[in-house]
């Protein structure tokens, strides 16, 4: 029994997507699960040359590998069977491949229309909030109660502890910064994005081997908070790092990477490697810049500032990546 882990250890949007995209492709897993969040996560996957973007629905769907949405994540039958519609049109074969845990609770139509006005910490307005809320008043719905679920209903006991050894990619959404625990309260996201979330989702704590931590060479965040400096730079790297929403099409505000938060997010989650993507958008900007300890350092070129973050993260295996290339 084996798990490794993929989760966001900054803002959400740092192309999770594309690293488990490329461990499915090569790790020989079982099964994918998805642990947390609903369907205001976007997860922007290239496939034989044609683009999906994901909301509930795992990315192990793409090598035929069994997708599950698991407990710790809510699901909203209409954006999930628009999902499936949109993967069978894009050509992937979905037959059997797909799942939901008997006990994971819905997003409802009356969740979404709750939240289509709410602006206080600027929510993705996908009813995650208002279905999270109901499942711990204990008043929410699981899926084991919508009838047109019932074909796609599985138990994770017996898929996951029976006889047949499980080779698990738990696909983590959202980020570690936007945390219902660990984020800035009250502009976090009300599930559980760390590595503590995947085990409420029936994976036992021994299986697991690698947590792969997904960062960016920069910071992005969404929602109502103030976050980025008021500077004309950054309004050039949302537009080079083409940052806007996959859910919503929102502007991303952006900063420079904070070397602390992303050294404390990986300790946090146990990361022993970690996938720091976006690289080709500073290259294209010309400028290296991040903040640790408190200050804004600058760096004279790319090599510099890798080897930097290298260095202080030198407890774990860091991979640089581009947008445009694979890892
Ligand atoms: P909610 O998850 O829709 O309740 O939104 C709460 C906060 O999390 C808002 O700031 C959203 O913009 C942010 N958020 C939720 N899902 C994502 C995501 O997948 N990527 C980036 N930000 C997200
Ligand atoms: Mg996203």
């Amino acid at each position: 029994m084996l798990a490794d882990v993929v989760l966001g250890l900054q803002y959400g949007d740092e192309a999770k997507g594309k690293v488990t995209h490329y461990l499915t492709k090569f790790k020989h897993y079982t099964h994918v699960l998805r642990f947390n969040g609903g369907c205001n996560a976007g997860h922007t996957i290239y496939h034989n040359g044609k683009k999906f973007v994901t909301h509930h629905i795992p990315a192990g769907v793409f090598y035929g590998i069994k997708s599950i949405i698991g407990p710790g994540c809510v699901v909203s039958p209409k954006h999930f069977f628009k999902e499936i519609e949109q993967l069978k049109a894009g050509g992937i074969d979905v037959e059997g491949k797909i799942f939901i845990a008997e006990n994971t609770h819905v997003i409802m139509e009356e969740h979404m229309a709750e939240e289509a006005s709410e602006s206080k910490i600027g929510t993705t307005k996908r009813g995650n909030g208002p279905a999270y809320r109901d499942k711990y008043n204990r008043t929410g719905v699981r899926a084991s109660e919508i009838p047109s679920l019932k074909p796609y209903l599985i138990n994770l006991y017996e898929e996951f502890h029976g006889d047949t050894c499980v080779n698990i990619l738990c696909e983590g959404a959202q980020g570690f910064g936007l945390d219902i625990d660990w984020g800035d309260y009250p502009f976090v996201t009300s599930s559980h994005c760390g590595l503590g979330g995947v085990f409420l989702n029936g994976v036992s704590p021994h299986w697991i081997r690698d947590v792969w931590g997904v960062a960016k060479m920069y910071e992005t965040y969404v929602g109502s908070k103030s976050f980025e400096p008021d500077q004309a730079v950054f309004q050039s790297l949302r537009d080079v790092g083409e940052e806007y929403g996959a859910t919503t099409g929102r502007p991303r505000q952006c900063n420079w990477m904070n070397l602390d938060f992303l050294q404390r997010n990986a300790r946090f989650n146990s990361v022993s490697k970690l996938v720091i993507n976006k690289v080709d958008v500073l290259r294209e900007l010309g400028q290296w810049k991040l903040y640790h300890k408190n200050e804004l350092l600058e760096f004279e070129n790319e090599a510099q500032m890798c080897e930097y973050i290298s260095g202080v993260l030198n407890k774990v295996e860091v991979f640089f990546s581009d947008d445009k290339n694979s890892i």
